[in-house]
């Protein structure tokens, strides 16, 4: 199977939690988020699920640092029934959005996205084919995709075996919370054994947080 190299990112409180249980996501510093936006820079895509569209409405382009880009990244929400809201910042003409969707997201709504300039790609029966997207990303010339979460979908690509770096930003603070979402969600693995193995290849502090950068073992 052709797909791009993914790298999934977050910026997680020390108690893996990447957003409280009233969705605050204010959790690393200026430094890290300019690095995050490097990150950015050097890829094809950003990707995130839908879950993040409702709750943050992010740009998920390039603009915390001086860039040299003629143009954003592409940007993929994961989005089985097309619930992207029609004034979402996803959807502004700052950079090409693909929505990918399942077989079960209603025709009026995909047609509303397509209006409003969006591609869509139809992967799966009732949740998106998440092998599926990476094939159709990399037939449509993306190589290379930063994931953006959230816990969701970062199991989802997880668990698919989607997933070739991983690196996180480390905020000294505690928030704890069963309703908060943590780095990865979703039912999780049973054992340790069945967990996706990572190899720590980098890190270092940066400001106030704490970077570490891994590599994901076959
Ligand atoms: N601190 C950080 O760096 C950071 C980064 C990103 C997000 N966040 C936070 O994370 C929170 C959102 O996380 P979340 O877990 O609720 O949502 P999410 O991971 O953003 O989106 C999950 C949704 O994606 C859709 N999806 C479709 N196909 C899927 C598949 N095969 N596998 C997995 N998901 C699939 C599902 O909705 P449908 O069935 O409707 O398609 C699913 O509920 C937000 O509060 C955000 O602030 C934090």
């Amino acid at each position: 199977m052709q797909r791009p190299h993914v790298i999934l990112n977050a910026g997680m409180t020390l108690d893996g939690k990447i957003a409280t249980r009233t969705r605050d996501t204010k959790i690393s510093g200026k430094e890290d988020l300019e690095r995050v936006h490097r990150i950015r820079e050097r890829v094809d895509a950003i990707m995130v699920g839908i879950g993040t569209v409702l709750d943050d409405d992010p740009r998920l382009t390039v603009h915390k640092i001086p860039s040299e880009r003629k143009r954003n990244p592409t940007r993929i929400v994961v989005d089985s029934r097309a619930r992207t809201p029609l004034s979402a910042r996803v959807l502004n003409n700052e950079a090409k959005t693909i929505i990918a969707v399942s077989r079960k997201a209603p025709d009026e709504r995909v047609r509303a996205l397509r209006e409003k300039g969006a591609e869509i790609v139809v992967c799966g029966e009732n949740k998106v084919d998440l092998k599926c997207l990476m094939e159709e990303l990399y037939k449509r010339g993306i190589r290379s995709v930063l994931l953006e979460g959230g816990g969701t979908l970062n199991f989802g690509m997880l668990r698919e075996g989607l997933v070739d770096e991983v690196s996180v930003a480390i905020a000294p603070v505690l928030v704890g919370g069963r309703e908060a979402v943590t780095l990865v969600d979703g039912e999780g693995f049973a054992t340790i054994a069945e967990g996706v193995h990572l190899k720590l290849k980098k890190y270092y502090p940066l400001g106030k947080d704490f970077i570490l950068e891994y590599e994901v073992l076959r």
